[in-house]
C-alpha cells in the first residue's frame, strides 16, 4: 500500500512508489558496495576525508537545493513562477508551477550565506583531509589513490584559502543549483511530465551537475570526483526530500 498523501497536490501512484523504492535501494546498495570496497583497500580515515570533502566542497549547492524547497512555499507569501505561466511551442508549460523566483533567490542566498559563514573552518577541513590521505599513501598499499589528485580536489574545496575566490565559487555553486533544477524541469515538461512527475537521475542530479559545470572554468573537478558525486548526491537528496515530503514542504519525495 502506498504511504499516505502529505500535500493536497501530491497524487503518487503505487507504481511510482515502487520505482522510487527500487531506485533508493539500488543507490544504497551501490554506495554500500563502494564503501566496503574502499574500506577493504584503504582506511576509514581517507574514506571519511572523501565523504567529508565532497559534502563540504558542494555545501553551497546542497544548501541551495534544500533552500529552494524551504523558501519556495512560505505560508502567506505569494509564489512567483519563473516562467510567468508561459508555455513552450509544444503547448506545455516552460518550467511549471514548481519553479519560482522565491525558490531561486531563497536557495541562492541561503547557499551563499552558509558557505561564507563556514569559510573559517575550511582551512581546518583541508588540513584534516590532507593528513588523512597522506597517512594512507605512506602505507604503500595498492593504491588507486595515486589517481586521486588531492591538490586539485582541495583547490576546489578551499579555493586556495583565498576568501574572494572561495566566495565567488560558492556563489556559482549556489546559483547553479536552481538553474540546473530549472533546466531539469524544462526537460521534464518537454517529456510531458506533470509538475513534480518522476524523472529519476535527472531529479537527483540536475542541480549538482549544473553547479559543477558553472564552476568548471574556474575550478574543474576531475572525472572520478564527478563520478563519486553522482553516487553520493542521490542518497543525500533522497534523504532530504523524504524529510521534506513527510513534513509537508514538498509534494513528492524524489
Ligand atoms: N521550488 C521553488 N522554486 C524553485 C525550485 C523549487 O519554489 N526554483 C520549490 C517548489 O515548492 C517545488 C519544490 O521546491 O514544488 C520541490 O522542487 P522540485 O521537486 O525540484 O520541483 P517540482 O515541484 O517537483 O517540479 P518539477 O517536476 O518541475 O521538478
Ligand atoms: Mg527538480
Amino acid at each position: 500500500m502506498p504511504p499516505k498523501r502529505v500535500l493536497a497536490d501530491a497524487n503518487i501512484s503505487g507504481k511510482e512508489w515502487a520505482t522510487f523504492r527500487g531506485f533508493c535501494l539500488a543507490f544504497v546498495g551501490l554506495f554500500a558496495l563502494f564503501t566496503v570496497t574502499w574500506l577493504w583497500l584503504y582506511s576509514p580515515w581517507d574514506y571519511g576525508a572523501l565523504v567529508g570533502l565532497t559534502f563540504w566542497g558542494l555545501l553551497p549547492c546542497y544548501v541551495s537545493n534544500a533552500g529552494m524547497v524551504l523558501t519556495g512555499r512560505v505560508k502567506g507569501l505569494p509564489r512567483y513562477p519563473i516562467d510567468g505561466g508561459r508555455v513552450w511551442r509544444d503547448g506545455k508549460r516552460l518550467l511549471g508551477e514548481g519553479k519560482t523566483w522565491n525558490g531561486l533567490v531563497g536557495g541562492l542566498l541561503l547557499g551563499f550565506f552558509v558557505a561564507v559563514v563556514t569559510y573559517p573552518f575550511t582551512a581546518w577541513v583541508s588540513d584534516v583531509a590532507r593528513a588523512s590521505f597522506s597517512d594512507v599513501n605512506a602505507d604503500g598499499r595498492p593504491t588507486m589513490l595515486k589517481l586521486f589528485d588531492l591538490d586539485l580536489v582541495l583547490q576546489f574545496v578551499s579555493a586556495g584559502n583565498d576568501f574572494h575566490a572561495f566566495a565567488g565559487r560558492a556563489f556559482l555553486l549556489a546559483l547553479g543549483a536552481p538553474l540546473g533544477d530549472a533546466l531539469g524541469s524544462f526537460v521534464k515538461r518537454r517529456f510531458s511530465k506533470k509538475d513534480g512527475g518522476q524523472f529519476l537521475f535527472l531529479d537527483q542530479l540536475d542541480f549538482v551537475l549544473f553547479s559543477a559545470l558553472l564552476t568548471w572554468p574556474l575550478m574543474p573537478l576531475p572525472w572520478y570526483a564527478i563520478l563519486f558525486v553522482c553516487l553520493f548526491t542521490p542518497l543525500l537528496t533522497v534523504l532530504a526530500n523524504l524529510i521534506a515530503y513527510y513534513s509537508g514542504k514538498k509534494p513528492y519525495p524524489w
